[in-house]
């Protein structure tokens, strides 16, 4: 008999740590660059060991990182969650082509910069009656980690969502030489630390440098900040 999976949440606690529950796993997720230095692919890390449930240093500042280890006291850590509230097609712009569309919600840019390759997506979608172009368009949209890009097909009305595993991603982008954003994947559901659930998202990602204008969002202030996970 299949087994239930566990379930799943991240929680934002107050000025301290992500509490993560339900054993997701947990790797580093390196942006792969091609011979120009655009985004390419992802890279997965072997899986990091954790407990069933574990805290994830929210402030930037742990020795012990991925890991909490109770730094945010010590620093003062003010996490106070900034982010909107509403759905992401609330917050979004849409972008028609012939067959797709694209839907842009700027303000949960994470700075990985898949967008940017192949004349950018924002110009590929105004030309995706190609298969190729559009092909091109569809797998740089669903690299984009933090979901503020969404491919819709037309035809359909639904969105182009490449199924992801349920995991936890520590993102390291070596073209900026920078650690970024937690880059929850497959629908995990993040509580706020005042009990609200922020929309479930196949593509999320959470800022662990410290320094997002948009907690618990990233922002894409780690690459500004050379944030290091060392
Ligand atoms: S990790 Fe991206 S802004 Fe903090």
């Amino acid at each position: 008999m299949a087994q239930a999976r566990k379930p799943v949440q991240v929680t934002v606690s107050i000025n301290g740590p992500y509490l993560v529950v339900g054993d997701i796993p947990l790797a580093t997720q390196t942006v792969v660059a091609d011979d120009d230095g655009g985004s390419e692919d992802w890279k997965e890390g072997p899986p990091i060991d954790h407990p069933a449930s574990y805290a994830l240093c929210r402030c930037g500042m742990s020795q012990s990182k991925p890991f909490c280890d109770g730094s945010h006291k010590k620093v003062g850590f003010d996490g106070t969650e900034t982010a909107s509230r509403q759905a992401y097609l609330d917050q979004a712009q849409t972008l028609e082509g012939p067959t797709h569309a694209l839907t842009d919600a700027q303000n949960l840019c994470a700075f990985a910069r898949f967008c940017d390759p192949n004349g950018q997506v924002w110009s590929q979608v105004s030309a995706s009656e190609d298969p190729q172009v559009r092909a091109t368009f569809l797998r740089q949209v669903n690299q984009c980690p933090s979901g503020r890009l969404v491919a819709w097909d037309r035809s359909t009305g639904e969105p182009v969502e490449y199924p992801l595993p349920v995991s936890i991603g520590l993102v390291e982008d070596p073209v900026e030489a920078c650690s970024g954003p937690l880059w929850l994947r497959g629908g995990i559901p993040v509580v706020s630390s005042d009990g609200f659930v922020y929309e479930v998202r196949n593509r999320v990602t959470l800022c662990r440098c410290g320094q997002s204008k948009n907690k618990p969002f990233c922002d894409g202030t780690h690459a500004a900040v050379h944030f290091r996970d060392d």
